[in-house]
């Protein structure tokens, strides 16, 4: 029997990749014009960290970690998400003495045992951004905006809704007002809400359970019990989004599914992947690296983009095309003298930055110039037993099919450096 891979992991085959290093590129492009730089950091923490900061009482922690003990018998877990992971770090490594505000981006795969469906996996890939240092509401709406601009240059249209869930003066005055109206329709709900609305009472918001959220319609907001401080904020955060130009839509009862976030909160959202309808969220932690033994009074607000449901939408929409990838020039060599000539030069080629391609193992014409095609080659360089004789070869243009003499005498670096130029001169 042959051996598959895992329920939930998922392998990204070669004709899928160039879609995902379109998106990598982009991000990466965009991350760097708004000043950030990547920080890399392990799959596997202790699981405390990912306790502490996502919160005990969320379905991450409670339902869908994979969490084991290691042979040293410490429990461990790989990383359910990215922030906790790279706050971690920026408080191990004294970052904030390096750079008072740090941006930083970090890409990677994710784990979370969920139940899979379309653009849910166990392993899934997470762009995501943190900025540390800086509780500014302009921050805010440049974060926003840089996410909205990722979208954008990968030609993909999305919603925006954000929210503020407050902060540790005003949330728990909203969360009493919430408990209050909980206990009255308490028969109404399912049982995980029952006990959400004791452990944890935002998380009721966030049930899936439409018969639920049919009871949740008239339930108090968050944005109603603001103190003074984040409501001021979230009006500066949604002006400043204005003089960016982003059109946004407030959801009063987005609540985010990790519990360290404070003030705003966001979600990009789709309706063109069903129920798995954000493909980025995020917002702001202004406790967490407190909470995390880091230092007091340490805002940060962050984002994670998802690069499945990105590579899914941009296949769905057929968006912007991905760069063709082609190669400049495939080398056909007929016969072992052939081939003792092309090889190396080849290789010369490679070294000087063309991507060229050559059959190893020397087989017919007819074999060797359908691999051309598929490669997408613009060029051959066919080295023939008649031409060599003449110190020749055929230089055929793979799509007019135009076909030219090239001397092969002489020295190897004029050839490389005629054949660069034909390229180049073919590119405009
Ligand atoms: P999150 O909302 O849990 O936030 O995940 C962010 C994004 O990751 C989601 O919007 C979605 O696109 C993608 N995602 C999440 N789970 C899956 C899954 N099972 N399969 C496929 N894609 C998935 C966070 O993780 C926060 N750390 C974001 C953040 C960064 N907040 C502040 N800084």
């Amino acid at each position: 029997m042959t051996i598959q891979a895992l329920k939930g992991f998922k392998d990204i085959l070669p004709d899928e990749v160039g879609v995902w290093q379109h998106i990598e590129a982009t991000a990466r492009g965009i991350f760097q014009r708004f000043g950030f730089t990547e920080i890399r950091v392990p799959i596997l923490e202790k699981t405390e960290l990912f306790a502490r900061s996502i919160g005990e009482a969320t379905d991450i922690v409670e339902k869908e970690m994979y969490s084991f003990t290691d042979r040293n018998g410490d429990s461990i877990t790989m990383r359910p998400e990215g922030t906790a992971s790279v706050l971690r770090a920026f408080i191990e490594h004294g970052l904030q003495a390096k750079l008072p505000v740090q941006r930083l981006y970090t890409i990677g795969p994710m784990f979370r045992h969920e139940r899979p469906q379309k653009g849910r996996l166990r392993q899934f890939h997470q762009m995501s951004v943190e900025v540390l240092g800086l509780d500014h509401p302009r921050l805010d709406a440049e974060l926003i905006a840089m996410g909205w601009l990722i979208l954008e240059e990968l030609g993909l249209t999305t919603s925006l809704q954000i929210n503020s869930l407050g902060c540790p003066a005003c949330r728990p005055a909203y969360k009493e007002a919430l408990v209050t109206f909980l206990a009255e329709r308490r028969a109404h709900i399912c049982e995980d809400c029952q006990r959400r609305s004791q452990t944890n009472p935002l998380r009721v918001l966030d049930c899936k359970s439409s018969h639920c959220q049919e009871q949740y319609v008239n339930a108090p907001a968050i944005i109603d019990h603001l103190c003074p401080g984040c409501g001021e904020h979230f009006t500066q955060t949604k002006a400043s989004l204005d003089l960016l130009a982003v059109p946004y839509a407030v959801n009063p009862f987005m609540v985010r599914g990790l519990d360290y976030y404070t003030r705003t909160t966001f979600e990009l959202i789709t309706d063109a992947l069903g129920a798995q309808s954000a493909v980025g969220a995020g917002g702001r932690y202004d406790g967490l690296v407190e909470q995390l033994g880091g230092a007091k009074n340490m805002p940060g607000i962050g984002f994670a983009m998802g690069m499945e449901r990105l590579a899914l939408l941009l296949s769905q929409q057929n968006a912007k095309a991905c760069p063709e990838a082609g190669t400049d020039l495939f080398v056909a060599a007929l016969g072992e003298e052939a081939a003792v000539l092309a090889f190396p030069l080849v290789h010369l080629l490679r070294r000087k930055g063309m991507t060229v391609a050559m059959d190893l193992e020397g087989k017919s014409l007819k074999s060797q110039m359908k691999q051309a095609d598929r490669a997408k080659a613009r060029f051959a360089l066919i080295l023939g037993e008649e031409e060599l004789a003449k110190g020749e070869a055929a230089l055929r243009d793979m799509t007019s099919k135009e076909q030219r003499q090239v001397a092969l005498e002489g020295p190897k670096e004029a050839l490389c450096a005629m054949l660069i130029a034909a390229v180049a001169q073919r590119e405009k």
